[in-house]
């Protein structure tokens, strides 16, 4: 009898990013000049004191298997951090160490979900967020984030999901918010908090972009009062203190529900390399001027992104609010074109140019309410940037390279025009 995969591994959703990834390297190697800003990973070395920490660690011997939620100096450093920065009320027993930010989707889902429950989610979204709670039989509902309105979550659509679902479990944040750049002000954090306090909803709070907020500071619903013990916060190292491939990230959460985080660790990872966790550590107590440094080219980069698509014809992005991609609407470029926002985005990596390309995300990669956008990260230097955006122009007018595109590429063709 031949070998089925489960239901759930046969309609597994993937992040486009990594396989438009593949593509771009896939060009690269068979002699393209592409700019890849697909994906969100820092073009900068990692921060000083990490490193070294990290390669002393390795000459220590650090090389064994360590508690599943962290070694004490990792929980101490992580907690100090929060507490610090964000006005969060944090101990060590309230940290969860793991690899990057993105496995405690998982954790999470595990800790709250029961198939059928409803789980409030801001579209468009990361996309991992969608098969995490799709592994507890859970169901995603979905309120739309709008340019007009700085991509804001809906106050109305929160009271909305607490007062009519039949099942309100959670409800998952992200801002700095990747792909909008959109961030969730204090007030509305705070009205937010007002609607779960007391209630059995839980809250998980992405926060990758926490330094990348380029007006004003960053706020976490955690530092809102009673917020600890409904929220999970979820931190990583990957773009702060450009270290994605170190694999590093860690949650805030109550010592109860840290304790049953850890018990996932303990039955999937057993736990996070203490190499790692020194060196995150290091980077945490020491490397945040070098960390400051950096968020500042990052932001002189988002600017200069943003100015240069907003010069293009049709092309429409808000000023830069936070995280290092810009989502520009282009939703009268694919309606002139007749091609969606991400078939404009392959034809820009694979059919613009013979010898040239750009690799960026259609906003459709992140849930239906990206339709007529594309998300560029500034993940190359500026010069690069420049001439990426610089050949835009020049590939729209390309009106025969489209239509052969959309040829040989029909799942490409705008079927309705979006709405502008
Ligand atoms: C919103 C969001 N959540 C989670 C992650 C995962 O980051 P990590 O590398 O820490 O797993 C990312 C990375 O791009 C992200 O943008």
């Amino acid at each position: 009898m031949a070998l089925t995969l489960s239901d759930f591994a046969q309609s597994l959703t993937v992040e486009t990013a990594f396989s438009v990834l593949a593509v771009a390297k896939q060009l690269k190697a068979e002699g393209k000049d592409v700019v890849e800003l697909e994906v969100g990973d820092s073009p900068f070395d990692s921060t000083a004191s990490a490193k070294s920490t990290g390669i002393e660690a390795i000459q220590n011997n650090q090389s064994h298997y360590c508690a599943s939620p962290g070694i004490p100096e990792f929980r101490k450093a992580a907690a100090d951090f929060v507490s610090r920065e964000f006005n969060v009320d944090a101990k060590p027993e309230n940290i969860v160490v793991g690899p990057g930010a993105k496995v405690f989707e998982q954790f999470f889902c595990e800790a709250f979900l029961n198939p059928g429950d409803g789980v409030l989610v801001f579209s468009p979204y990361f996309p991992t967020y969608l098969p995490n709670i799709q592994r507890r039989g859970a169901r995603m509902v979905l309120s739309d984030l709008k340019q007009s309105n700085e991509f804001r979550p809906d106050l109305a659509d929160i009271k909305k999901f607490l007062a009519e679902d039949p099942s309100p479990k959670a409800i998952f944040l992200n801002s700095p918010h990747n792909p909008t750049g959109g961030v969730i002000p204090e007030e509305d954090l705070k009205a937010i908090a007002d609607l779960i306090r007391g209630k059995n909803i839980a809250v998980f709070s992405d926060e990758p972009y926490c330094h990348m907020v380029w007006q004003g500071k960053h706020h976490s619903i955690l530092a809102q009062p009673g917020m600890m013990d409904q929220c999970v916060s979820a931190y990583t190292f990957s773009k702060s203190y450009s270290m994605s491939g170190w694999r590093l990230g860690f949650c805030v959460a109550s010592e109860a529900v840290a304790t049953s985080i850890g018990k996932m660790v303990n039955t999937t990872l057993s736990c996070t390399p203490p190499i790692v966790q020194l060196a995150g550590a290091a980077a945490l107590n020491c490397d945040s001027v070098e960390r400051d440094e950096v968020m500042l080219k990052f932001r002189e980069k988002v600017v200069l992104l943003t100015n240069k698509l907003n010069a293009i014809e049709n092309f429409h992005a808000l000023d830069p609010h936070a995280t290092f991609y810009v989502f520009v609407n282009v939703a009268p470029v694919c309606n002139q074109l007749g091609i969606t926002s991400h078939g404009l985005a392959l034809y820009l990596l694979e059919g613009a140019d013979d010898d040239f390309g750009i690799a960026c995300l259609g906003g459709e990669c992140f849930g239906e309410a990206g339709q007529g956008f594309l998300r560029f990260s500034c993940a190359e230097p500026n010069d690069r940037l420049e001439q990426a955006i610089d050949f835009i122009p020049e590939a729209l007018s390309r009106t025969d390279r489209i239509a052969s595109y959309l040829e040989s590429h029909p799942a490409a063709r705008l079927k309705a025009p979006y709405p502008v």
